[in-house]
């Protein structure tokens, strides 16, 4: 069949993801659903707060007229003044309508970015262990990904990444909360990245832009505060989405906005909403428009997720693997007993766990944990791990 070269192998570089969906399909089918245990994906099995439900259920008792059909590229003035006043609530900084470009989830609001930014051969940097669809999103604008590794806590190594930055730079991704790491980047981190980026950004003579995905942004444990880069670093791009705040993945409504102190930013914007209308999204769903607009401040229950990861992070302690305790989001990043995580894998597949390998996400001899679903299903899993890892250990 005539598939273009590259997206044909760019499918088989990702088809573990596609014969892990199939394996958990087979084995739900051998044993039961109920015997599976699957932690592979990223899908919140939690339902959205009530909140959006009586939204939904005022809309529909009156609904605006014109209500879904087209409307400005951007979005709903509303709606981009609802997400602009909540920004200025938590950066404390002057965020306005003009800063924020509604988009079809983070993935669309992404891929508008680097469209805007990235011309063929640019080079945008990502940060590992990184969300593995950012390969296949620079490459869908011709950009060149360059992968900078991290250091304890998987804190991104600054060092590494000094040393990358070329004249192509044009776009750095961060991730934080991490996926898969769980890993929150802390305020003096997020500091000394900035400064990085202005230095070297003067050195090279160019503009390096910070775009900074944040879906799990209001998924942080531990009453810690989210330590926001456009408030050390005036060229950030934030690009959020309420598929994992809202558990709203089906619905593709989130953000991108421009840091008010961004230079050039009124430009930047038009190019956005330019980008966002000829890649065909040409705007975000209107209804959801509609409902978040009222929902800014409404957050799933973090508790739960933290519950979750205190539970299973104290199963993977007892069972002896090497595990960081995530700070945010909902994935947890153990180190594999094995060099091999594959074997890792399959050990756990025997008893019917489901985990995905740390090379899809740039770092072999790791595996992810998605804890996003029934405790029944973390308990369910538990004896799997102990098992894997007693097998792996044994000579
Ligand atoms: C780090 C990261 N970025 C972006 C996305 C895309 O999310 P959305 O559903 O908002 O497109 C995901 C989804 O899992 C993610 O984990």
């Amino acid at each position: 069949m005539a598939i273009a070269a590259g997206v044909r192998k760019h499918m088989a570089d990702s088809s573990w993801i596609r014969r892990m969906f199939e394996l958990g399909i087979k084995l739900k089918r051998e044993r039961g659903e109920e015997n599976v245990f699957d932690l592979s994906l990223g899908n919140p099995v939690m339902e959205p707060p009530a909140e959006f439900f009586d939204a939904l259920r005022a809309y529909v008792d009156a609904p605006p007229a014109g209500g879904h059909r087209y409307m400005p590229n951007a979005g709903y003035p509303e709606t981009r003044a609802a997400v602009a006043g909540a920004l200025a609530g938590d950066t404390g900084l002057p965020y306005e309508p003009q800063h924020v470009m509604m988009c079809v989830g983070a993935g669309g609001g992404i891929n508008v970015v680097l469209h805007a930014l990235c011309d063929p051969g640019d080079e945008v940097v990502v940060l590992a262990p990184f969300f593995a669809e950012y390969l296949f999103y620079a490459a869908n604008h011709g950009a060149v990904p360059v992968v900078v590794g991290c250091g304890a806590g998987f804190t991104p190594d600054l060092a590494e990444l000094g040393s990358k930055l070329t004249a192509r730079t044009r776009v750095v991704l961060l991730n934080s909360p991490n996926n898969p790491s769980g890993a929150v980047y802390g305020a003096g981190f997020v500091a000394e990245l900035a400064e990085l980026l202005e230095r070297r950004g003067a050195e090279l003579g160019t503009e390096i832009y910070l775009l900074s995905d944040e879906p799990y942004r209001k998924i942080i444990f531990d009453g810690a505060a989210y330590p926001f880069p456009q408030a050390v670093y005036p060229r950030t791009v934030t690009v959020t989405s309420h598929s994992k705040d809202l558990a709203l993945p089906g619905e593709r409504i989130g953000y991108v906005a421009l840091s008010p102190e961004l230079p050039g930013g009124e430009e930047l914007m038009d190019a956005l909403v330019f980008c966002n209308r000829t890649l065909g999204f040409v705007n975000a769903p209107a209804l959801m428009q509609h409902l978040v607009r009222g929902l800014q401040g409404v957050t799933v229950d973090v508790g739960d997720y933290q519950a979750k990861r205190d539970y299973l992070h104290g199963v993977l302690v007892d069972a002896g693997y090497d595990v960081f305790k995530p700070g945010g989001a909902f994935y947890m990043f153990p180190r594999s007993p094995v060099d091999d995580e594959m074997r890792l894998v399959s050990a756990l597949q025997e008893h019917g766990v489901l985990v995905v390998p740390g090379r899809g996400f740039g770092m072999p001899g790791y595996f992810r944990i998605s804890y996003c679903v029934d405790q029944r299903v973390l308990e369910g899993a538990a004896p799997g791990f102990q098992a894997a890892a007693r097998a792996l250990a044994a000579p």
